[in-house]
C-alpha cells in the first residue's frame, strides 16, 4: 500500500480518490484542490464511506500544496475540464500553466513520486509536467480508449468482455490509433469477427463527446480504468496497459499511448511487436503530439 495524493478533487479527481480508497490501494491519501473547503468536507465524506467499511485510511486534506509531502504516487486531475463542442486540445494553454506551477510547487517535496498525468489533454500535460520538473511522468493515455473498444466489441459479438483482447495507441482522444494488430476475440483476429473497423473507430473516439453532452463529464468509466493503472502500480501487477510514456524528441519529453507494462517500474512496451504499418503510426502520432505540444508553448509564452 502506498501514500497517494490527489491534485484536483472536481468531477474525476473524486472518482478516482473515491475508487482508490475503496479498494484499500492507499495507505495515506493526500487530498488537495484551490477551492477553499472542498478537500476538507470531500475529506468528511471519505471518512464516512470508511467507517462503514472498516477501513483506517489515514486522510490528509487541505488547500495548501505545501501540505504534498512524500507521496509515493501523485494522480494530477487539476484543471479544466472541455465543454460540449470543444476539443481536449483546446483545454491545452490554460491546463499547461497550471501544470508549470505544480510542477514547482510537487516535485521538491515529492521527489520520489510517479506522477499520473489525468488532466487533458493529458498526453501534452503529462509532458508539460515533466519537462517543467524532470520528474518521471505517466498519462493514463490510451487506457481509457482501449477499454472503451473493448466494451464496444463485447456488446456488439453479444460476447463477455474478458474474451476481447486489443489495445488502441497514440494520443488519447481523437487522433487516437486502434492497434489492429492486437484486437481478437477469443483467439479470432479482428477481420474474422464481422465488424467493421469504421463503427469501432468512431465509437472509441466519439462516445466521450456524447456522454459529456448528456452527462457534463465522463467520470465512471475512466475513474474506474485509472483506479487500475494505480493499483497496478501500487500492486506491481505489471500489467500491460495503454499509457502514455515520454518519448525524448528533440530536447523534449512528449508523450504518446503504446501498451506497456506498468508496475513499480514502468515498461517495456510492446511496441517492437507490432507490424511496421502500426509502428509508424504511433511514430506519426508523437510528430503530431510534439508539433502540437511547439505551437502551444509557443502560443503560451506570449499569453505570460
Ligand atoms: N484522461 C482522461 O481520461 C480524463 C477523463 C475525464 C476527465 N479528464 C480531465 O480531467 C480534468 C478535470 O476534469 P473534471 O471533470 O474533474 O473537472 P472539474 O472542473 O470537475 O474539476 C477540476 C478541479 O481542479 C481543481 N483545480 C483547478 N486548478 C487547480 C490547481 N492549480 N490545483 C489544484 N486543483 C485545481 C478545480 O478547483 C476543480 O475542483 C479535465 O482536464 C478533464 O478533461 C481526463
Amino acid at each position: 500500500m502506498a501514500k497517494i495524493a490527489f491534485i484536483g478533487v472536481g468531477k474525476i479527481g473524486q472518482t478516482i480518490a473515491y475508487s482508490i480508497i475503496m479498494d484499500g490501494l492507499a495507505s495515506e491519501a493526500m487530498i488537495y484542490d484551490v477551492i477553499p473547503e472542498l478537500p476538507d468536507k470531500f475529506e468528511h465524506e471519505l471518512r464516512h464511506a470508511l467507517a462503514t467499511r472498516g477501513l483506517n485510511t489515514e486522510i490528509l486534506s487541505s488547500n495548501n500544496i505545501q501540505d504534498v509531502n512524500g507521496a509515493d504516487v501523485v494522480v494530477i486531475t487539476a484543471g479544466k475540464p472541455r465543454k460540449p463542442g470543444m476539443s481536449r486540445r483546446d483545454l491545452f494553454v490554460d491546463n499547461a500553466k497550471i501544470m508549470m506551477g505544480l510542477a514547482k510547487d510537487l516535485v521538491p517535496r515529492n521527489p520520489g513520486a510517479k506522477y499520473v498525468m489525468v488532466t487533458n489533454p493529458v498526453d501534452m500535460m503529462a509532458s508539460v509536467f515533466m519537462n517543467y520538473s524532470k520528474a518521471f511522468t505517466i498519462s493514463t493515455g490510451d487506457q481509457v480508449e482501449t477499454m472503451r473498444m473493448r466494451s464496444f466489441i463485447a456488446k456488439k459479438l453479444k460476447t463477455p468482455v474478458t474474451k476481447v483482447n486489443g489495445f488502441v495507441g497514440g494520443e488519447h482522444g481523437e487522433d487516437a490509433v486502434v492497434l489492429w494488430s492486437t484486437v481478437s476475440v477469443d483467439g479470432k483476429p479482428f477481420d474474422q469477427l464481422g465488424l467493421k473497423r469504421e463503427e469501432v473507430d468512431q465509437y472509441v473516439k466519439g462516445i466521450a463527446a456524447e456522454i459529456i453532452r448528456v452527462m457534463g463529464g465522463t467520470t465512471w468509466g475512466p475513474a474506474t480504468i485509472i483506479k487500475d493503472v494505480v493499483r497496478s502500480i501500487v500492486l506491481n501487477e505489471n500489467r500491460v496497459m495503454s499509457i502514455a510514456t515520454p518519448h525524448k524528441v528533440d530536447n523534449d519529453y512528449i508523450h504518446i499511448a503504446v501498451p506497456t507494462v506498468v508496475g513499480n517500474v514502468i515498461g517495456p512496451s510492446i511496441e517492437g511487436t507490432l507490424p511496421e504499418e502500426e509502428k509508424e503510426k504511433l511514430n506519426q502520432a508523437l510528430r503530431d503530439v510534439h508539433r502540437v505540444y511547439k505551437e502551444n508553448m509557443a502560443q503560451l509564452v506570449g499569453t505570460t
